[in-house]
């Protein structure tokens, strides 16, 4: 006999069994291998992609985002400091740029266009029994593209995952990543404005897009003490905030950066009721504009999940909680360091 009663209650216990994150989709997840050369180490994941795709892409964030000035600019800086620039990174630009047939100054002035990252939202926080987790929102415009392009990248060394991050294809820096059983980072861009003069001084002087110090300390840094001051000290190009997890109590903090060092660290400090911070695109010792609140609603929102019911998937919520979600948001990921393959990102679309 059938019972037809029987698949409504299913579909319904099935709807109640799934994730929220379960209904958007992840990313491509990629290897990239640093055992090869420079150069050559991002063309096995480039042939993945529709080569028309990153090229329209590029064309479209170097438009609308850098002065025609730059492009002279940085065509002779290149030229001229070629041997200076930092490693792997030019090198890195340099295979991608010959494959998509751009110039080294244009593929580099892509990677420094992606510099300013526009709104995002991290949160770093500690549950009940000690573990900490970290999630953020990358909001960028030009978001149909991007979420085509976004990938969850593997960094072999030797074979084995060095460390993972996520990042847009021909973007050789990141803005989120984790070391395994180490430490976990992302960046918000830090709303001073951004301003071309400063960037290029900065890099004439040696100083590292924000982007390549996240991923330099996580190819590099021991532990999580070791990164917070690898991240706080580097001379940077601009401005931002680094948000850094880590793997044992009380292991997570917000760094806030001038670009020749630290304006201000703001750690976790559970023992007395401050179990996560969050960090928008404003000091934290400031109050936000009301035309731009997104710290209250996510404040809200972990109130309401509580100490004890945190975990990666109720990270994941509160960073589903509009306007911390937004139209501007391309991407979610959550992480925590002491639990390296729980690493997920989805491509968020809430229009
Ligand atoms: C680059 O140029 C070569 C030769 O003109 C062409 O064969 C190739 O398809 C081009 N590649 C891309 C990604 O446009
Ligand atoms: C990526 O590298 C890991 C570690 O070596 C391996 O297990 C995995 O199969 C690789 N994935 C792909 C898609 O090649
Ligand atoms: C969150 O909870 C803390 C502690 O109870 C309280 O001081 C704070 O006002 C709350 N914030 C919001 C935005 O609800
Ligand atoms: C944790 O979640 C349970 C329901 O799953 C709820 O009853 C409880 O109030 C929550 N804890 C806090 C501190 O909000
Ligand atoms: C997103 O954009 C749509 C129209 O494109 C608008 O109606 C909606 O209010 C926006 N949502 C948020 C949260 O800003």
């Amino acid at each position: 006999m059938r019972a037809p009663g029987l698949l409504p209650l299913l579909l319904l216990l099935v709807g109640a069994a799934s994730r929220p994150s379960d209904r958007f989709p992840g990313p491509a997840r990629v290897n990239v291998s640093l055992d090869a050369a420079p150069e050559v180490r991002w063309l096995p994941v480039l042939r993945l992609f529709d080569p028309g795709l990153v090229r329209a892409a590029m064309a479209r964030i170097v438009g609308d985002r850098v002065p025609r000035w730059v492009l002279g600019v940085i065509g002779k800086l290149v030229a001229e400091m070629e041997s200076f620039l930092p490693q792997p990174f030019t090198e890195e630009i340099r295979g991608m740029s010959d494959f998509l047939n751009l110039s080294l100054a244009e593929g580099f002035l892509v990677n420094l266009a992606y510099e300013s990252s526009a709104f995002c939202t991290s949160i770093v926080a500690q549950d009940t029994r000690g573990h900490i987790y970290h999630g953020r929102n990358l909001d960028y415009p030009f978001g149909d593209l991007l979420r085509k392009l976004t990938v969850d990248v593997q960094f072999l060394k030797n074979g084995q995952i060095a460390f993972t991050g996520t990042t847009f294809i021909g973007y050789v820096g990141l803005w989120t990543g984790q070391s395994p059983n180490k430490f976990t980072v992302s960046g918000d861009e830090r709303d001073k404005g951004w301003w071309w003069e400063n960037v290029i001084a900065a890099l004439f002087q040696g100083h590292s897009p924000v982007s390549w110090l996240i991923r330099t300390t996580l190819s590099e840094s021991e532990d999580f003490e070791a990164s917070v001051y690898k991240l706080a000290k580097t001379p940077l190009i601009a401005d931002v905030y680094y948000i850094v997890g880590g793997t044992s109590p009380g292991e997570g903090v917000v760094i806030t950066r001038n670009r020749g060092g630290p304006a201000d660290i703001w750690p976790l400090d559970p023992l007395n009721g401050a179990w996560f911070r969050v960090e928008t695109n404003y000091d934290h010792w400031k109050p936000v504009p009301k035309t731009d609140d997104r710290r209250t609603p996510a404040i809200k929102a972990l109130n309401a999940t509580g100490q004890a019911n945190l975990s990666l998937e109720a990270l994941f919520q509160v960073l589903s909680v509009v306007p911390v979600y937004n139209n501007f948001t391309v991407y979610t990921t959550v992480m925590s360091a002491a639990t390296p393959d729980k690493y997920m990102t989805r491509i968020r679309s809430l229009s």
